[in-house]
């Protein structure tokens, strides 16, 4: 046991309560954190007059030294210290006696932890950050390559109407795209920097708050030091937005597993991203797509678990808060690696572009095209619609395609019909003509592909 707080107590603290207690194999994962937050505080100590400049130099020497030297494997976090906190501040004073000491003057542990989970979730933003751009990236590659690739667009899992891969495509695109902003808003939001809070009162010390928070690269000062060390929202907003990319990873992980299946045979996952059955040999799963799928109950756990821990916390700091971390980690990490991927999955996929294309023209996709036809030469909509209707009910009884009749039989149903429907009803004509922003004709999606080449070069 090595704790920094004996002094008013008689008794040793209980085995098992300094183990519940003590949350130095989470925390240690912030020694960077932790090590940066030092060195700042020491320097305004310094510059303050609060230390002198040569203790200031020292502990900033120091703490440099035991920062390389963990990076470097030279020495190991000891986790027989309460937490990562306690671990550097001992070693210090180990390395540099009285000096050491000082390091902790006019900070709090509640403080320097806010800080340090600051710091870690602020650059873990930054690195989802740059795995969601590299998705999109992939995303766009495809999008590029397919904008004639047509494919049957689903409603309620039913074909619908055609599209192409490339417009498919382009909604996963908007989705992570929104959730990049909402990674920027949150990085912006959260970019104040707690230290200087102390316990939850501030201290009697003149720190340089401002000065502290521009040398670990933040906006400024929390601005109420009872809110600067109770204030997790960051976390859970981080989380909440996490939980929205695991959605969207899971939503496109199902439809590739539905396109992977035999029935679809859309897609096909290449093999460094399947596995096989033990027992059947044929087998090819989906496995990465189903895990990914899998995960996001994970971090929607999360979500919960934090929102939960935080409702009812009195101010300011309470114990409860050291809850933030691990499952904060454990969302992180599996984001990340959902995200990374994902995107491996997606640049070694192949897709069977002549299934896609006998699937759209097996599924009445054109029958909306078909209606719209009659409607064009002047019959009612709803009277359309009907015709339509009928039309595919006797196609489906005699197993064909409406571009597979006559114009003769097509003329038993509306008199209207004329040689040009079979134009009018092709894929390439249902797709094409669809010419709004955000509609799939090459024309439409070629504009939505170079704003989106722009974005990306951009942010
Ligand atoms: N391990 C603690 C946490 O994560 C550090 C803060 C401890 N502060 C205290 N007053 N016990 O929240």
């Amino acid at each position: 046991m090595a704790q920094l707080w004996g002094g008013r107590f008689t008794k040793e603290t209980d085995q098992l309560v300094y183990a519940f207690n003590a949350s130095i194999s989470f925390d240690k994962k912030m020694y960077k954190q932790d090590i940066t937050g030092s060195m700042a505080h020491v320097k305004m100590l310094g510059k303050q007059g609060i230390l002198t400049e040569k203790e200031a130099k020292d502990l900033e020497d120091e703490l440099q030294n035991i920062l390389n030297e963990l990076e470097s494997g030279a020495i190991e976090i000891d986790d027989k210290y309460e937490d990562i906190h306690s671990f550097v501040e001992a070693t210090l004073i180990d390395r540099l006696g009285d000096t050491g000491k000082k390091l902790h003057t006019g900070r709090s542990r509640n403080d320097q932890v806010a800080l340090d989970m600051r710091m870690y979730v602020r650059s873990e933003v930054e690195q989802m950050d740059l795995l969601l751009k590299s998705l999109l990236e992939t995303i766009l590659r495809i999008m590029e390559e397919n904008t004639q690739t047509i494919m049957p667009g689903f409603t309620h899992l039913q074909k619908a109407q055609p599209i192409t891969l490339t417009h498919h495509f382009g909604a996963y695109f908007e989705m992570f795209k929104r959730d990049r902003q909402r990674l920027f808003d949150i990085y912006e939001r959260m970019n104040y920097c707690p230290l200087g809070s102390g316990a939850l009162a501030g201290t009697t010390y003149p720190l340089d708050r401002e000065y502290t928070a521009s040398l670990l690269g933040f906006k400024g000062p929390t601005l109420n030091s009872m809110d600067g060390v109770s204030d997790r929202d960051y976390a859970i907003e981080f989380l909440a937005a996490m939980a929205t990319i695991m959605m969207h990873l899971s939503r496109f992980s199902e439809e590739i597993i539905i396109w992977n299946s035999n029935e679809y045979r859309f897609v096909e996952i290449d093999d460094a991203y399947s596995t096989g059955s033990s027992i059947m040999p044929q087998k090819k799963n989906p496995d990465i797509a189903e895990l990914v799928r899998g995960k996001t109950g994970r971090v929607y756990g999360a979500l919960n678990s934090l929102l939960t821990t935080m409702k009812g916390i009195p101010l300011a700091y309470n114990k409860d808060m050291q809850e933030d971390k691990e499952l904060t980690f454990d969302a992180i990490d599996t984001t990340k690696g959902c995200i990374a991927l994902f995107d491996g999955m997606l640049s070694t996929m192949k897709f069977n572009k002549e299934r896609m294309r006998d699937s759209a023209n097996g599924g009445f996709t054109n029958a909306t095209d078909a209606a719209d036809y009659l409607v064009n030469h002047g019959v009612p909509f709803r009277d359309a619609h009907g015709i339509i209707g009928a039309i595919v009910l006797h196609c489906i009884e005699n197993n064909k395609a409406i571009d597979d009749m006559s114009l003769e039989e097509l003329k038993k149903f509306s008199d209207v019909f004329e040689e040009d429907i079979f134009d009018a009803i092709s894929m390439e004509t249902c797709v094409n003509k669809r010419l709004t922003i955000g509609a799939p004709s090459e024309q439409a999606m070629l504009k939505v592909i170079e704003a989106e080449k722009e974005y990306l070069a951009q942010s």
